[in-house]
């Protein structure tokens, strides 16, 4: 007898999750292995995120979040700083046109007020010329750090109690959650790190609460939709339970 064709539509225990981060790690190593200045990397590591927005987008994620610089970043040799900040605005400039007619939406977690004022302007063009798309989701974690966030929403509670807004009393983890970059957006389902390290590095600790964390051992230049399948195929393996006895399977 013949077999029966495989049913075309995935069982939803394989969907896509809806809301990935990544933090795009490596991106040095990877230059220093092959002897190549660590600008050649971050370079590459452009290229690797070019390929990780399309993947997403045609995996059905719904929102992929991405931390490109952290708050501490700073701290590293001006050089290195210069080489960064120069491949966002490329980005910004090369590839936003791309982004918008793909539907891609584009958001930007992290303090803004310190940094260089066309940077700025780019990320507000940004946001602003991409608000109405309804494909895929990106937020842009640049100069971001979650602590600093969580004490910037914290202040903000400060300034409403000051002014009489708010109790002390009805601040709750939904109020303070209200206040953060990403008081619109669902948790994320999932965290990849690459290159190996096994740390959170101050991103998304609040929003990971009961993220699943996948590391990948890979480094950043190298990723690819292959590896973002595997990682997703993983997290399909794990029970997410919320502290409850039930099983939910990520979707
Ligand atoms: C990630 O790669 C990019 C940024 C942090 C901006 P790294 O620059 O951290 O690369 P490694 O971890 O030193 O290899
Ligand atoms: C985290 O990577 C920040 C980004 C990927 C943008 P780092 O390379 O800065 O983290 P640590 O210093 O190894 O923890
Ligand atoms: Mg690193």
């Amino acid at each position: 007898m013949p077999q029966k064709p495989l049913p075309s539509i995935l069982p939803a225990a394989s969907a896509a999750p809806r809301h990935v981060a990544i933090i795009m790690d490596g991106n040095g190593r990877w230059a220093e292995a092959r002897g190549l200045p660590r600008g050649e990397g971050h370079r590459r590591g452009v290229e690797a995120l070019r390929r990780t927005v399309g993947a997403a987008g045609e995996l059905g994620i719904a929102i992929l979040t991405i931390f490109s610089f952290s708050a501490e970043n700073w701290s590293r040799p001006q050089a290195e700083i210069r080489d960064l900040m120069g491949l966002l605005r490329l980005f910004i400039r090369n590839d936003l046109a791309d982004l918008h007619r793909n539907n891609v939406r584009v958001m930007v977690i992290g303090e803004r007020d310190d940094l260089a004022p066309d940077i700025r302007a780019l990320v507000e063009e940004a946001e602003e010329l991409t608000k109405g798309n309804t494909g895929l989701t990106v937020i842009v974690a640049f100069n971001y750090g979650s602590r600093q966030e969580i004490a910037r929403a914290a202040r903000a509670l400060a300034v409403e109690v000051h002014a009489g807004r708010l109790e002390p009393k009805a601040i709750t983890a939904d109020q303070l959650g209200a206040r953060l970059d990403t008081a619109a957006l669902p948790d994320p389902d999932l965290i990849i790190r690459t290159s190996g390290e096994q740390r959170l590095s101050n991103f998304l600790l609040w929003q990971g609460a009961y993220s699943e964390l996948v590391f990948v051992p890979i480094y950043w230049p190298d990723f690819d939709r292959a590896a973002l399948e595997a990682a997703i195929d993983e997290y399909h393996r794990r029970e997410r339970r919320f502290g409850g006895l039930v099983a939910h399977t990520g979707s």
